[in-house]
């Protein structure tokens, strides 16, 4: 029998070979199928990303047309699924919602029964939910909070579709280029942990749409997704500039985790972060209240000093999402808008040269004892 070493949260492990993005962890770079993602958020749109992660190359001018055209058409989602999530008690956290509403959505999908490994058919069921989860997502919010669905309007980019469904108005210029920039960043990672359970998922030959509700639920963690959420909360908790270092100093003498800060791969800096620093800190001038960013400032230079750690993508996406008006616990399933792209390109490509994902594990339980019948066991 092959050795086999344990290694907690399986770092360092190799788990798969992928053709869609790389972390150079001493460059900091991250890139999707050859592309630096500085280039394609500051040159680029969140289509032309979608579009490179799903069809392997990016679009030509006609190709990108085409693909909008192709998600604008697709994006009103059926109203049954709308009555299943108003059914959800109103205090489901968004990310529960957009489960149940994913889930209620695939047995409506016109290629429902095609077969898991039909890469094509799971590129077009991959298109249909790129399209169709910011209204899951929009609608989802005004539903639970009362109020009524706004239709998507096809004239208008993911991320200004998004603003539009979620705020009743279409959004400014700068906020609209602000999302898109964030949905590029957020678009795809490598084997993280919400990656790689729509990757387990599949791997049983099940679903592309139970591959992106399984990777919804894993991304809904702090440790994961839900760290853009927690990383407000807590700049709301420290509340003044004054109070961040004695709060932050408090937290690490707690041995706590200051969400936002350090990375599995990365071990100087997360290449996105700059990006979304730089948006967040121009939408929190325009919004006229830079105390987040200030606060912001503070506790990026004392994790800097005292651990040596770096924010993360989330840190800025936190102030930025504020800034921007959005409600805090629709952060992290704005980062799902963006990733069901990579988590789609990630179970085709799985699902192409597939084998079932069965790790070991080492048993530290009880030896073999025999069975005592139920009437013979002592009662304590
Ligand atoms: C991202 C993360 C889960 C990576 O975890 P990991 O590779 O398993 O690293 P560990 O949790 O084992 O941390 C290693 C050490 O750094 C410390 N550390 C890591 N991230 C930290 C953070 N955000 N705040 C304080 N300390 C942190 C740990 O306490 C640990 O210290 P120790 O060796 O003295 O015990 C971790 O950095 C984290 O929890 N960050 C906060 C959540 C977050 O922002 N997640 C989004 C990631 S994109």
């Amino acid at each position: 029998m092959a050795t086999t070493t344990y290694s907690p949260g399986l770092e360092g492990v190799v788990a798969g070979i992928s053709k869609i993005s790389d972390i150079d962890i001493e460059k900091s770079r991250l890139i999707y199928r050859g592309y630096d993602v500085h280039e394609l958020a500051e040159k680029g749109c969140f289509e032309e990303t979608a579009y490179l992660l799903l069809f392997e190359k990016l679009p030509t001018r006609p190709e990108l047309d085409a693909f909008n055209k192709t998600l604008s058409a697709a994006r009103a989602v059926p109203g049954f699924v709308y009555e299943a999530m108003s059914k959800v008690p109103s205090n489901a956290h968004p990310m529960d919602l957009l489960k149940v509403g994913l889930a209620v959505l695939a047995p409506s999908d016109p290629e429902y029964s095609a077969s898991p490994t039909d890469t094509e058919a799971n590129r077009r069921k991959a298109v249909r939910m790129t399209s169709k989860i910011g209204a899951i997502v929009a609608n989802g919010w005004r539903i639970s909070h009362g109020e009524k669905v706004v239709e998507p309007d096809p004239s208008l980019s993911t991320a200004a579709n998004f603003l539009y469904m979620l705020n009743g108005k279409k959004p400014e210029e700068f906020a609209e280029k602000a999302i898109d920039t964030s949905l590029v960043l957020y678009a795809e990672h490598g084997f993280n942990c919400s990656t790689f359970t729509a990757r387990c998922t599949v791997s049983s030959l099940s679903d592309i749409y139970s591959g992106v509700v399984s990777a919804i639920g894993a991304l809904k963690g702090n440790l994961h997704g839900g760290a853009n959420e927690k990383a407000m909360e807590m700049l709301m908790e420290i509340g003044t500039p004054e109070n961040a270092e004695p709060y932050i100093r408090d937290a690490l003498a707690g041995k706590k985790k200051i969400m936002g800060f350090g990375h599995r791969e990365y071990r100087l800096s997360d290449s996105r972060a700059g990006i979304m620093g730089k948006i967040g800190k121009e939408a929190a001038r325009r919004s006229g209240n830079e105390k987040w960013a200030e606060i912001a400032d503070i506790v990026e230079k004392l994790m800097m000093d005292e651990k040596k750690l770096f924010p993360n993508v989330d840190f800025p996406a936190a102030y930025a999402y504020y800034s921007l008006g959005i409600p805090i616990p629709l952060y992290t399933p704005i980062f799902a808008v963006s990733r069901v792209t990579g988590w789609c390109a990630n179970i085709i490509e799985q699902l192409q040269n597939n084998r079932i994902m069965r790790p070991k594990s080492i048993y530290e339980g009880d030896p073999l004892k025999p069975y005592v019948p139920i009437d013979q066991r002592p009662i304590d």
